[in-house]
């Protein structure tokens, strides 16, 4: 009989989660059932909107309760099939959560071709982490081509992927990140013309320094104070990407709101907010644009990946202190080529 381990949500947390938040359980697998797959998860998505899926609050999607499995995006490898969409063997992307193994009707599941990308960029690049980079700065942001884009969490999953789109449009990328070697990788590595340190250096005076002329475009990952200064900044009819506001999501007391909005007001700009899911039916598009800009060369991505379910815990920590190079995975079974 199979044994599964999965992450259950214990309690929920007031501010940063803590090791009492999720607790690591095993348990015997049921048998599937007609039409259903089991399926071996390999890799899962470890992404910062994890914090306020475990808020019991009305949000894009419902909250994880007490007891449930801690909700991921992952990839496996379908190990027994009673589907007709599913043969044993495929490779797989779904919901299949922080455990070992999953049974699934298949909603929602999609093949994965392996000789396309490794898997892991699937979670990536070729996943909602490069959808979410795709139309969050082209159909939010529309950029045009010799503008000026600002942002933040630059170093990041999307972060990294929005400079090289932004790079492929043809506009000036700067990008803010916490220290000097992510600052290093934003000019080396993902197109950045420059890089500012939130970490070392006075942001408000090095976007005044770097963007004479102000900031036509603003992607906001990280919220807070940093999208105040952008506010100041922002340019006639300049636009505001709210992506995310990480620096906002362990808040214990009411989130800090803009203080500079009426910017918005005196020139004309907009600022509006997406969720990635708005766009499910457009995922192909973006699929193949960004599988052809990996091909051309135009765009690279970073997965840093960690080997254990036990680590789930720590492995999330490293959303909040950015010790994470890159989109971050957890590896949760290892990939044995005998089946
Ligand atoms: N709207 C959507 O549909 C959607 C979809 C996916 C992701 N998102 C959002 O996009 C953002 C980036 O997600 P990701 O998956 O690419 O994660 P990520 O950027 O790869 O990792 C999170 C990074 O955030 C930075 N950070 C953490 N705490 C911070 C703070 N207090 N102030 C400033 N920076 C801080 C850290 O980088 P440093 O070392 O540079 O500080 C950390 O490495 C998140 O806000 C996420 O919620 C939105």
């Amino acid at each position: 009989m199979l044994i599964n381990q999965q992450i259950i949500l214990k309690q929920r947390p007031v501010g940063l989660p803590n090791s009492d938040t999720w607790q690591l359980h095993d348990g015997p697998m049921e048998p599937i059932q007609e039409g259903q797959i089991l399926v071996e998860n390999i890799y899962a998505s470890i992404d910062p909107a994890m914090r306020g899926w475990i808020n019991d609050r009305k949000s894009y999607i419902s909250p994880v309760q007490i007891g449930d499995v801690m909700r991921a995006s992952t990839i496996g490898r379908v190990i027994e099939s009673l589907s007709d969409r599913f043969s044993k063997g495929d490779f797989v992307k779904g919901g299949g959560g922080i455990q070992r193994y999953s049974i699934s009707d298949g909603r929602g599941w999609t093949k994965v071709d392996r000789s396309v990308a490794p898997l892991p960029k699937y979670l990536s690049v070729l996943g909602l982490t490069g959808f979410t980079a795709y139309f969050g700065l082209l159909d939010i942001g529309r950029p045009k081509k010799g503008e000026t884009i600002l942002v933040s969490g630059a170093a990041g999953a999307v972060g990294s992927l929005v400079g090289q789109i932004g790079k492929i449009c043809g506009c000036k990328m700067v990008g803010i990140a916490g220290g000097p070697e992510k600052c290093q990788r934003l000019l080396d590595q993902y197109q950045f013309d420059v890089a500012i340190d939130y970490k070392n250096e006075p942001v408000r005076s090095r976007v005044n320094e770097c963007c004479p002329e102000g900031i036509d475009i603003y992607f906001d990952n990280v919220g807070g104070d940093l999208l105040d200064i952008a506010l100041a900044y922002l340019k006639f009819k300049g636009r505001v990407v709210l992506c995310g506001g990480i620096s906002q999501y362990n808040a214990t007391e009411a989130v800090k709101g803009p203080t500079n909005y009426l910017s918005l007001l005196t020139n004309r700009g907009r600022m509006e907010g997406f969720i990635v899911f708005d766009y499910l039916k457009d995922y192909p598009i973006a699929m193949l644009a960004m599988q052809e800009w990996m091909r051309d060369g135009k765009i690279r991505s970073d997965e840093h990946i960690e080997k254990g379910i036990e680590h789930f815990y720590p492995t999330f920590l490293k959303l909040f202190t950015g010790e994470n190079q890159g989109k971050l995975i957890l590896q949760l079974n290892e990939l044995t080529e005998n089946y």
